[in-house]
């Protein structure tokens, strides 16, 4: 569970322990009366602590998860069915990220998918053409480290697994451009780690040719 115990849990991980060895000392202290122990009394209490640490300990510990969950590795993730796997060494080979699947489709419903990679250092395709005010629907894997994906201007950010695809639903009213990019350090090259989104009218968008919509870089 790489990544899942970081700095920001020691908050979480500190209540636990300040509560539970409170809790003894209190319990210890209502125990010991004068001359010896209450023995019924000690068991009753010890019982009701026992019960309650442990359930302070669960509640305190699935805050961690649950505030942390973007950082939650991979076969974890797919353990419990939160996300798709791709194989991330045969993106370009087969299956739905090859070459010729990346770039912005039309769907019948007037909606666009867009199917990019990110990777050390660049998005796959470098631009991406979608149509003005139409539902964007992204998916986007990465072939290596963690990237995010972020349009400037606004406000969304998609967080990039290997091996994972991640999902978003995307609207852009009006057109123009958008530089994408990478605000998730992953590595050497991460500053240099942004492309273009271009918002095109929406009546112009079905007349653009296949290349065109794969991807709006100048050759
Ligand atoms: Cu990719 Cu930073």
């Amino acid at each position: 569970m790489q990544g899942v115990i970081s700095r920001c849990d020691g908050l979480p991980i500190g209540i636990v322990l300040v509560g539970t060895t409170s809790g003894w000392v209190h319990s210890h202290n209502r125990m010991h009366v004068a001359g010896g122990y209450n023995q019924p009394l000690v068991r009753h209490l010890v019982k009701w602590r026992k019960l309650r640490t442990l359930l302070l300990t669960v509640l305190i510990l699935c805050l961690i998860p649950a505030t942390r969950y973007y950082q939650i590795d991979q076969p974890l993730l797919r353990f419990f069915g939160g996300s798709r796997h791709v194989d991330p060494l045969s993106l370009h080979l087969s299956g739905e990220f090859v070459e010729n699947n990346l770039g912005t489709e039309q769907n019948a419903d007037g909606s666009v998918t867009v199917r990019m990679i990110a990777e050390q250092y660049l998005f796959i395709p470098h631009c991406i053409p979608v149509p003005a005010g139409a539902p964007v629907h992204l998916r986007i894997t990465s072939a290596d480290a963690v990237h995010s994906l972020t349009f400037n201007g606004t406000g969304s950010a998609v967080k990039v697994l290997r091996g994972t695809i991640s999902e978003a639903q995307l609207q852009f009213p009006q057109a123009g451009e958008y530089k994408t990019v990478c605000r998730e350090f992953c590595g050497a090259g991460h500053y240099a780690m942004r492309s273009e989104l271009k918002v095109v009218p929406r009546d112009q968008f079905p007349a653009l040719r296949a290349e065109e919509r794969a991807t709006c870089a100048q050759p």
